[in-house]
């Protein structure tokens, strides 16, 4: 970017601008953003706000060499450069690729390091396809006239995801390249920095710093308005041994590092803590990845990470506390799990709580109330206010699926008082990624023929289930992950039997079974 913008310019007032419409005569098709018919630059893309998109304008505007001169009669260069280009592809380019590869490419779509149209699309919003090595974006009516020539063609499956490509600093900043879940997963994982060592994206204060609190990080809205806000992250030394011991940490047995937020999690329960003053209550099937937000908001915090399982035998006596005697103390009151974490700086994760019984969620009711009051009633009715620093959440299994059983109606008071996430499965190119991260923890590299199938499978799971015709189980993260560790010891056949089918009722297990071995390596 130049040093001097002069903000008065903007390709909006130039003659050489197009409209996303207008481009179509120029270039012949769209890519669905303002353009500018001179020199090809794509300068903005649907969707974005208007802020964003004038910084864009106005960026290619003060770096124009021909801003405000007259419109040509045809484009003078169609360079459409918005990505950097992937450096995988460009290594490989470099170091010589077999003619015989390259000379049966003549055009975009059988080079490996084109980007499916339907990918750019869904990932940045432009609706035509890129070129990884050149970091161009390539309308349809042009692949042939690319691949013409082009010294990093090589025949090979075409991309389906944008994933790994930098995009120039001009759109990255404008995109805030949050989002899409994909792109933004991918930006987060090459950045990665350990929570004890982010520096803060906003000033620390002396009263933060009293409360623990050693930066700050900005959770932008990933839906891509311009809204944000900041969740705090801890000192570590802040706490007592024994508290720090319940803080997360990169490499703990559950990997929070490794948790994908592909549903701007981070997001909806920082605003319900900080913004809002509610509690989220996270819903979903089983294995969706509820308690592990938990965890890794509780990791990216770096506060502890007290999570308290309800099930049909929690007494209140338990989760509450209740009156001892002991001969040197007299009777006394003994605090149970939740009025101890409830007073401390910590993230809180009362798990399942629509599984206890009504006693239990009577206890936990008056938590969620505005006045955010723990009412000891055991304890002769003393009161206990929330630490400010305690975030609390919940993880629950609806009722109204009958594979949850147990699973009881939460009544109108309670959902009065939550604030509702209901977790979906990722998208197809992050679930791969979150079970390719697992079961190379297990020092296994899954290939792409072996996620294909997995995937496939789970494709066709998930439609039975749809239909009714497997109603037991669900099919969502843990069973694809649990599945798929097996067949690095199993053929598909028997790591599914272990997986699920030998559980079921002999046809609907044949049934599972028939799918698997229409998608498994012959
Ligand atoms: N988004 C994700 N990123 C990485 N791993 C995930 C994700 N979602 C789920 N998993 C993995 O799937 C498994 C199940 O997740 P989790 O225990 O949070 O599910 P849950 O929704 O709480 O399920 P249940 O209803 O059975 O309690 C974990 O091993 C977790 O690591
Ligand atoms: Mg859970």
């Amino acid at each position: 970017m130049s040093d001097t913008v002069d903000t008065g310019k903007n390709c909006q007032k130039c003659p050489a601008f197009c409209t996303a419409e207008a481009s179509i005569g120029k270039f012949k098709k769209s890519t669905g953003a303002p353009m500018c018919g001179r020199f090809g630059h794509v300068l903005g893309k649907p969707g974005l706000t208007n802020t964003q998109q004038a910084k864009i304008q106005t960026h290619f505007a003060n770096n124009c060499e021909a801003y405000g001169q007259p419109m040509p009669d045809f484009p003078v260069r169609q360079q459409m450069e918005v990505a950097l280009g992937d450096t995988a592809a460009l290594t490989r380019a470099e170091e010589g690729i077999d003619a015989a590869k390259q000379n049966a490419v003549t055009t975009c779509a059988m080079c490996k390091n084109f980007v499916r149209d339907d990918a750019v699309a869904s990932e940045l919003g432009w609706t035509t396809g890129m070129c990884a090595a050149k970091g161009k974006l390539i309308l349809t009516n042009r692949q042939v006239h690319e691949a013409r020539g082009c010294r990093y063609r090589e025949f090979g499956q075409v991309r389906n995801t944008t994933a790994g490509i930098h995009l120039l600093p001009v759109y990255e900043e404008a995109f805030n390249l949050t989002s899409n879940p994909i792109v933004s997963y991918f930006k987060s994982k090459e950045h990665f920095v350990e929570p004890h060592e982010y520096p803060t994206d906003k000033p620390v204060t002396d009263e933060d710093r009293a409360s623990g609190i050693r930066a700050w990080f900005r959770v932008p809205d990933p839906s891509g308005s311009d809204n944000e806000t900041f969740l705090p992250t801890y000192d570590p030394d802040f706490f007592t041994p024994e508290e720090r011991g319940k803080i997360p940490r990169t490499n703990d047995d559950e990997h929070p590092e490794l948790y994908v937020d592909h549903f701007g999690g981070t997001y909806l329960a920082a605003v319900a803590w900080t913004e809002l003053d509610e509690t989220p209550a996270l819903w979903g099937e089983a294995g969706t990845g509820k308690t592990e937000l938990l965890r890794h908001l509780a990791w990216r915090m770096c506060l502890p990470f007290e999570r308290i399982n309800i099930t049909a035998q929690t007494e209140v006596d338990d989760l509450v506390g209740k009156m001892l005697f002991d001969k040197e103390k007299g009777t006394y009151f003994s605090y149970g799990r939740l009025p101890l974490a409830w007073e401390k700086p910590c993230v809180l994760c009362v798990d399942e709580p629509n599984v206890g019984p009504p006693e239990v969620w009577q206890a936990i009711r008056p938590l969620t109330d505005n006045s955010k009051q723990m009412v000891i009633d055991q304890n002769a009715g003393e009161r206990k206010a929330r630490n400010a620093d305690c975030y609390l959440g919940f993880a629950m299994n609806p009722a109204w699926d009958p594979k949850n059983i147990g699973a009881l109606p939460v009544s109108d008071a309670d959902v009065n008082r939550l604030f509702h996430v209901h977790i979906e499965l990722p998208p197809p190119e992050l679930e791969r990624e979150i079970i390719r991260n697992r079961v190379l923890l297990d020092g296994w590299e899954m290939d792409d023929d072996r996620l294909d199938m997995v995937m496939k499978i789970a494709e066709e799971i998930r439609n039975l289930i749809k239909e009714g015709l497997l109603s037991q189980v669900s099919w969502a993260i843990r069973p694809q992950i649990k599945v798929s560790r097996a067949l690095r010891w199993f053929e598909p056949v028997t790591a599914y039997r272990r997986a699920i089918a030998d559980f079921l009722e002999p046809t609907v297990a044949d049934a599972l079974l028939d799918v698997v071995r229409a998608h498994a390596p012959q």
